[in-house]
């Protein structure tokens, strides 16, 4: 089979084919995965809670980042390898390029993901020109937490949501090949998506976007506390096996019933 690249993502698009998105942070997983035919595996900071138990993203390193993205890459064949740029490791084009070559060499990424607006178009446009394929992430931005003071929906009001606008349109621009939009209501997701020549993955944004994205441990039924209101339980529905429930959750989003509305919560 051919791999996925983002010319495949970006194809797939034009053909009004919808991506499959999940979390992934170890090799036993990403060979189930990409057998299953999710689209593009993403080594996410939410790590940082996930697997490791702190309360946000913020201490998560990029030497983390590259050790769990090789363990991803030694089990993946098809799918896209996107890899996050943690906490500040995007704080200036500098040190961008430096933890992008890190991901790259050291962790297989293919894509490099990064959360931010209009202050990273800079930096994406010098990761692009040296030919790192770049992830832009709009909407809720986890790693501001302690700036926003919480896990909330954003772009809510007309202010906030002419700002995401924006920004998405100024990541294209700048060279980004993928756009996560995170946690912004479904109509505004809907309409940058198709705005957009590029790719968005909505994680929380609706149906109406190119593709989806779900943290793995949530849609696997594994989150111990209350789960997030726009994922889905997978596990759930008499499903006993965890493969069945990836098939499910990639041919959910395939066929768009997934997200529905009661996990679309604005
Ligand atoms: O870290 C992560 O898992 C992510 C996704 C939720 C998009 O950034
Ligand atoms: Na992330």
């Amino acid at each position: 089979v051919a791999p996925v690249s983002v010319a495949t993502l970006a194809a797939m698009k034009a053909r009004g084919e919808r991506i499959v998105s999940l979390t992934c942070y170890d090799a036993c997983f990403a060979q189930l995965l990409d057998r299953a035919g999710v689209d593009v595996l993403l080594v996410g900071d939410s790590l940082g809670m996930v697997l490791q138990g702190h309360a946000t993203t913020v201490p998560v390193t990029v030497a983390q980042m590259a050790y769990h993205a090789a363990a991803v890459a030694r089990g993946r064949e098809r799918a896209l390898l996107v890899v996050d740029l943690p906490f500040m490791a995007a704080a200036t084009p500098e040190r961008a390029l430096d933890q992008a070559a890190q991901l790259m060499q050291e962790g297989g990424a293919q894509v490099v993901k990064l959360e931010g607006g209009a202050w990273l178009a800079d930096t994406v446009q010098r990761l692009t020109e040296q030919g790192v394929p770049v992830c832009a992430h709009l909407g809720l931005l986890p790693q501001s937490v302690n700036r926003l003071g919480g896990y909330r929906f954003q772009g809510r009001d007309e202010t906030s949501a002419e700002r995401i606008r924006r920004e998405a349109q100024l990541m294209e621009e700048a060279g980004a090949s993928l756009l996560v939009l995170e946690c912004v209501p479904a109509a505004l997701a809907a309409e940058i998506s198709q705005a957009l020549q590029i790719p968005v993955i909505g994680i929380g944004a609706g149906a109406g976007c190119d593709g989806q994205v779900l943290v793995l441990h949530d849609m696997l039924g594994l989150n111990p506390g209350r789960p997030p209101r726009f994922s889905r339980d997978f596990m759930a529905a008499g499903r006993s096996a965890i493969g069945e429930a990836i098939a499910a959750y990639v041919t959910a989003v395939r066929e768009g019933s997934f997200p529905a509305a009661a996990e679309t919560p604005y």
